[in-house]
Formats: structure tokens, sequence, C-alpha cells
């Protein structure tokens, strides 16, 4: 059995398809969910799912070991999915080709500190471009530049908002995030 452990700052759609997506799964189990946000929505998801879900402090991912002895304990696989601090080093280290996030644009456009969320859609839309898509790629030192695992693309139509632009991103993420997991995980065995 591989155990996931998600880390989510926000809404949480993306962790809650992805616990359900593998719900039923003998082979992957998520074990928990982590928030640096107490007001993230993702805590109503989790006890909504039956998901034990805990908020970390700064201190407890940068200064001292607890959420690093938390992973260690817990996790053989750690997914991001819309999670908006950097990882330290130690845990990345701890954890190497086995951390995971997607980013809601077709990088290396649209990436780099800031570019998260409706951020990413605005800048999108305000750079005219004529398609945008997301990236799952694994997590390196620096803001979206690991080596990237899968793309895939969307239309973006001339009188798209930002908001619509964003439904669609969201639509790729929901069909490919957890497809994509599944195959990383498995494929290591
Ligand atoms: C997702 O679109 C994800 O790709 C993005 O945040 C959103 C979170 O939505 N992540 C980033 O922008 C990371 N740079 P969710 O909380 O509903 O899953």
């Amino acid at each position: 059995m591989k155990r996931i452990v998600i880390f989510s700052s926000g809404s949480g759609s993306n962790a809650e398809n992805i616990i359900n997506y593998f719900k039923n799964s003998r082979e992957i189990l998520v074990t928990h969910v982590l928030s640096n946000n107490k007001k993230a929505k993702v805590f109503e998801r989790c006890k909504r799912l039956k998901i034990e879900a805990s908020l970390f402090s700064k201190n407890d991912f940068y200064e001292n070991d607890v959420v690093m002895k938390f992973l260690l304990a817990k996790a053989d696989f750690i997914i991001l999915a819309g999670f908006l601090w950097k990882m330290p080093i130690n845990i990345i280290d701890a954890f190497p080709n086995r951390i995971i996030n997607i980013h809601p644009a077709l990088l290396p456009k649209f990436g780099g500190k800031g570019m998260y969320g409706m951020n990413v859609h605005k800048a999108v839309k305000e750079h005219n471009e004529k398609e945008t898509g997301i990236t799952i790629h694994y997590v390196n030192e620096n803001y979206d530049e690991g080596a990237t695992i899968f793309q895939a693309k969307t239309e973006i139509l001339p009188n798209d908002t930002p908001e619509q632009i964003a439904n669609k991103v969201h639509l790729l993420e929901y069909k490919y995030f957890p497809k994509i997991i599944k195959n990383i995980l498995l494929g290591n065995e």
C-alpha cells in the first residue's frame, strides 16, 4: 500500500477529487491532508469525507521538524494540490521524486512566485493566450521548476473570462491529476 499525504492551502477541490478517486483502492491510500491555512475550505471537505486533516504553522514547517517527522511516519508520496508555500529543502531531500505538484498553466509559462490560482488565469487572459492547461511536475527547491511529468491543454476563446478559464483548467485537473498520481505511484513498484 502506497500512502499519500495531500497538502492544500485553500478550497481543496482537487484534494477531494483525489480522495474520492482512491477511496476504494487497495493500492493507494490517502492518509491525511495538511494545510497551512486555518480558514481553508479543505477542512470542511475532509470532515465530510472522513479524512484526517491538520493545520501546521510556519515554524513547524521551516524551523523545526514537526511536519517532517509527521511525513516520515505517514507518507510514501506527497501531493501538492493548491498548496502555496515553498517546500523546505529538508523535506524535498527526504522525498526524492516523491513530491508532486499541479500547476494551473502550461509551465514554464505563468509560473514562479505569486503565480497561483486566479493570478495565473488573469495573467493568461492579459497575455491573450490562445490556450492554457495544467502541468503536473516533480517538486524541487524552486517554485514550479521541477521536471514535468504531464501536461494537458485547453483552448481559450476570445471572450473567455479568467473565471471561465479557471473552470476549464479545473476540469483538466479533475480528469488527469488522480490518474497521473496512480501511474507514478504504481509505476514505481
Ligand atoms: C488549482 O487550480 C491548482 O492547480 C492551483 O490552485 C488551485 C487549487 O484549487 N495551484 C497553484 O496555483 C499552485 N501554484 P483547489 O484548492 O480547489 O484544488
